[in-house]
């Protein structure tokens, strides 16, 4: 038995023909030569389940990140063959080994800046996924190689080695002119995010694109933020017009994740642009007082109070600080997070969302003994009318 084993395994072909993935199997050097199975989906085994295989053999970029790791779970539980490239230590990705099951996750190096060994990494693959994204700037990586170059240079080379399907995360709010808010010249990260959807549509026509607003889950940069000492400055907070004319609609990371898994496999995905939105817009004032009631960190308490981020004297100074560690700033605070959390979410009526792709939302109110709801407000844009639906106003008493 272990000498037949042996022999398969060691006449197992891999051949590429047409930039399409085809795997055969010659047992014995009298056998006829095998035809190359032209699709992985030929190849699907099982039920389903995590010792199965889905046809579906896809390379993660950003898997080592927040929503990488949602990604491959959900990949890997379905019987998905998962590549994981990365970049640095490989113990930042090992963990990613329990994905799926023995053999059915890969590790792969690569280099950003070097088309081979992401020639490599996407080889056998039929699916690519995205995640590569930054939010500040690096020593070597500027937004705009991370957000911009690297994104159109994948879908390249997907495109040239003939992927089925290309998923690009990019973000809510991605605009060429984001209205300046704190920052001068605005978000870099939101311009940088559009080029990149753009710069992915023309390298990769049929590309699948994510635009998340901002994601919760374990491990986040949104809840941990905000409980971050460094974000607060002793027991206040400074917010952008104190949060109460900012809208947020946060999502949940395992359905964004689901919703990514789905895209690989529904074809009516293809070339659409889907806004990863959670199911309930709140005001950012409404949503800090509450983050703050579930730290037990109440006004009478502790203290609280949010006000104006424009009068505060204290964020210049974090903000220098912080640039001082570009690599790591400290609290994830950074200048371009900081004029992010001003901005509302912008909620498009014409675009499909995760509930197209059969994802039942998860409520924020679900995930955490919530004592304190929030209104919810509504604005969203409608692109026919060409403007906002008008929004409620917030909790009078927030606390
Ligand atoms: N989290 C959110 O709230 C949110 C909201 C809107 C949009 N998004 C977008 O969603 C995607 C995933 O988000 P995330 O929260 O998982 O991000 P994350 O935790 O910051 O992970 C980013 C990933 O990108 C990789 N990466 C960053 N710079 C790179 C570079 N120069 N070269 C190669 N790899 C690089 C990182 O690899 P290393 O580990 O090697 O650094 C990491 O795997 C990103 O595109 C992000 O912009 C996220």
């Amino acid at each position: 038995m272990a000498c037949t084993t042996l022999v398969l395994n060691k006449s197992t072909l891999l051949i590429r023909t047409q930039g399409l993935p085809a795997i055969s199997v010659k047992c014995f050097s009298t056998d006829p030569d095998p035809k190359p199975i032209k699709s992985l989906s030929l190849l699907k085994k099982g039920t389903g389940g995590r010792s199965s295989f889905n046809g579906i053999v896809a390379t993660v970029f950003g898997a080592s990140g927040f929503l990488g790791r949602y990604v491959c779970n959900k990949l890997g539980k379905q019987g998905s063959q998962i590549i994981v490239p990365y970049r640095g230590d490989f113990g930042d990705v090992h963990r990613l080994r329990l994905v799926g099951d023995l053999g059915q996750v890969l590790f792969q190096r690569f280099q950003p800046r070097d088309d081979e060994s992401i020639r490599k990494a996407i080889k056998y693959s039929n699916v690519v996924i995205n995640l590569v994204g930054r939010e500040f700037a690096t020593k070597n990586f500027s937004l705009h190689d991370c957000n911009v170059e690297f994104a159109g240079r994948l879908a390249r080379l997907s495109k040239e080695m003939g992927v089925d399907k290309f998923i690009h995360v990019s973000a809510l709010n991605a605009d060429p002119n984001p209205p300046t808010l704190y920052i001068p010249g605005g978000s870099k990260f939101y311009r940088t995010k559009y080029q990149g959807e753009k710069e992915v549509k023309r390298e990769f026509p049929g590309a699948t694109i994510f635009r998340p607003s901002d994601i919760y889950g374990q491990g986040d940069r949104f809840l941990r933020y905000y409980a971050h000492y460094f974000r607060s400055f002793q027991q206040t907070l400074a917010v952008y017009k104190k949060g109460e004319e900012t809208i947020k609609q946060p999502v949940f990371a395992s359905d964004v994740a689901a919703a990514i898994v789905a895209a690989c496999k529904d074809p009516d995905a293809f070339g659409k642009t889907y806004q990863a939105v959670g199911p309930k817009r709140y005001y950012l004032s409404d949503l800090l007082d509450w983050f703050h009631v579930i730290m037990k960190k109440t006004h009478e308490a502790h203290g609280y109070t949010r006000y104006d981020l424009r009068y505060d004297p204290v964020m210049p100074i974090k903000l220098i600080i912080t640039s001082l560690f570009p690599g790591t700033p400290m609290g994830d605070i950074s200048p371009e997070r900081v004029e992010r959390e001003g901005h509302t979410d912008i909620f498009r009526k014409s675009l499909p969302t995760l509930e197209d792709l059969g994802v039942q939302l998860t409520n924020m109110e679900d995930q955490v003994p919530w004592e304190l709801k929030p209104s919810a407000a509504f604005l969203s844009y409608d692109e026919e009318m060409g403007e906002f639906e008008k929004p409620v106003p917030p909790n009078p008493v927030p606390l």
